[in-house]
């Protein structure tokens, strides 16, 4: 390698890497060309005078940023000598080989644990992220970070950070009609943690969950994978048809989507509601309600379980994915005050402690300044919208193949194919997708029994003209699917 090459690479990725500080441009230039040099032996970097009135800019610049990464180990600079870059410096570990354990039947079921999201067609599950308030966000953390001081930084063991808890307490209180105190509020990472929390703390081999049937199957395979006993019951008009469940006796919980039943759409109605509630004080059970997705309701006709409960037997679970940032990983329950301690003790135990204070500081901090319940408002109309364009749009282009059952605005609708189309569609249609790189979410999955064939589809995350562009992809690929099928 000579130093012209260098400089060269160096320019190259310059002209592709569009960081906006010149100092960190450079750093991650040369960092990111690493991998490239091969050296056979130790290279000589150029010197801060060369590299800086090649690349036009201040020697000073190019002296940190070869202070900086000699503190990582990256560069060696010697007196008098030149600074080096050590031929065996290894940036990147070259893949090892794969190796195959034999796993444990169980784990192996885990596979179909997660249905994929992928950002650029119908992905079930995802948020608009590009209207998000970001510098909102930093404004925050910047105010946070002087506030808070280096605490922000810590473990937190707790149930939470304080002002996030009264914040969700607040929120959940205001939206849903419940009463409840920020001291019932248990932070967790995901909707999925908080259901194996529910199902170390509460249940035991064996023991029966009533479940809508079609299912939520991260739940579904969750609870299966502890070897519980499912009761898969299916749903009416109103909800899960508990009236179905007399005979079966003892069950341990009731797991629900009541505000939007997924993947069905279906709304639980407020007499079902306290049926199951009564169910459950019958039969001293727990229901589970997962609220994922209550942000398009109508919320004067649609009071949580929670709210409407007199026993203290619902355990909500609440998210953040759906409504801000999925990466934030936060998410949380809400539960009755003897089971707090039990169940903080369980994370803390699987988990080390809460999610990251620093991320649980700042959503509280930003919920207090209004700026969630500001954007929330924001993407309640974003959402309405999108789902007229999504619903104008499904008449024209899969109309002919599919039909929706019940469903209202929300941010994802299930498709069911009409009679005349063969179920095998399904499946060829995710392996065609597949080749485009778009995944599809099957409706099949969510079935155990009496399945039904079609997909859900996602549109929260994409704007009308996407929606439009996916919509004909998807009816292309439906076409060519059929032509191969028939
Ligand atoms: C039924 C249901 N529950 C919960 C969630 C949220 O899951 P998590 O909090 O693990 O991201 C989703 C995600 O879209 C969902 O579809």
């Amino acid at each position: 390698m000579k130093q012209n090459e260098f400089i060269q690479l160096l320019s190259q990725n310059l002209a592709h890497n569009n960081e906006s500080k010149l100092r960190t441009r450079i750093y991650l230039a040369i960092k990111a060309i690493l991998p490239q040099l091969n050296l056979q032996s130790d290279f000589k970097c150029p010197s801060t005078r060369f590299l800086s009135e090649h690349l036009g800019i201040s020697r000073d610049t190019v002296e940190k940023v070869y202070a900086q990464l000699e503190q990582e180990g990256i560069l060696e600079r010697s007196k008098g000598k030149g600074t080096f870059i050590k031929a065996h410096l290894q940036i990147e570990q070259l893949p090892s080989e794969t190796v195959e354990y034999q796993l444990p039947e169980n784990t192996e079921q885990l596979e179909n644990l997660f249905f994929d999201q992928n950002l650029n067609f119908f992905a079930d599950g995802l948020p608009e992220i590009r209207n998000f308030p970001f510098k909102k966000w930093y404004e925050t953390e910047k105010n946070a970070l002087s506030h808070y001081g280096l605490n922000i930084f810590l473990k937190d063991n707790t149930t939470g950070d304080n002002l996030l808890c009264q914040q969700i307490a607040q929120h959940i209180n205001l939206t849903r009609n419940t009463q409840i105190s920020a001291e019932q509020v248990l932070i967790v990472n995901s909707t999925q943690q908080a259901l194996y929390l529910c199902g170390r703390v509460l249940f035991n081999p064996n023991d029966k969950i009533i479940m809508e049937h079609p299912y939520y199957s991260n739940a579904y395979q969750l609870f299966k994978h502890m070897n519980l006993d499912l009761k898969c019951i299916s749903l009416d008009r109103e909800g899960l048809k508990i009236q179905d469940c007399d005979d079966i006796q003892d069950a341990k919980a009731i797991y629900v989507t009541p505000a939007n039943q997924y993947p069905s759409g279906i709304q639980m109605s407020a007499t079902r509601k306290k049926q199951i509630i009564e169910y459950a004080e019958k039969n001293n059970s727990y229901i589970l309600e997962d609220d994922y997705d209550a942000l398009l309701l109508n919320k004067t006709q649609n009071t949580a379980i929670l709210g409407l409960d007199p026993y203290q037997r619902t355990i909500y679970l609440g998210s953040f994915s759906k409504y801000i940032l999925p990466s934030l990983r936060l998410s949380y329950l809400i539960l009755p005050k003897a089971l707090i301690e039990p169940f903080k003790r369980y994370r803390n135990y699987i988990d080390g402690s809460a999610p990251s204070q620093y991320f649980q500081v700042l959503l509280g901090n930003f919920m207090q300044r209004g700026h969630y319940a500001e954007y929330l408002r924001q993407m309640q109309q974003l959402y309405l919208k999108r789902y007229q364009a999504f619903m104008s749009c499904f008449e024209f282009y899969l109309s002919e193949f599919c039909f929706m059952k019940q469903h209202h605005p929300s941010m994802q609708v299930a498709c069911y194919f009409k009679a005349e189309i063969p179920n095998s569609l399904e499946k060829a249609l995710v392996k065609g997708a597949e080749l485009n790189n778009i995944k599809i979410t099957r409706l099949s999955q969510f079935y155990e029994y009496d399945c039904e064939y079609g997909f859900v589809l996602g549109f929260s995350s994409l704007n009308d003209t996407e929606i439009k562009l996916c919509m004909k992809q998807l009816r292309q690929l439906i076409h060519n699917e059929l032509a191969r099928l028939i």
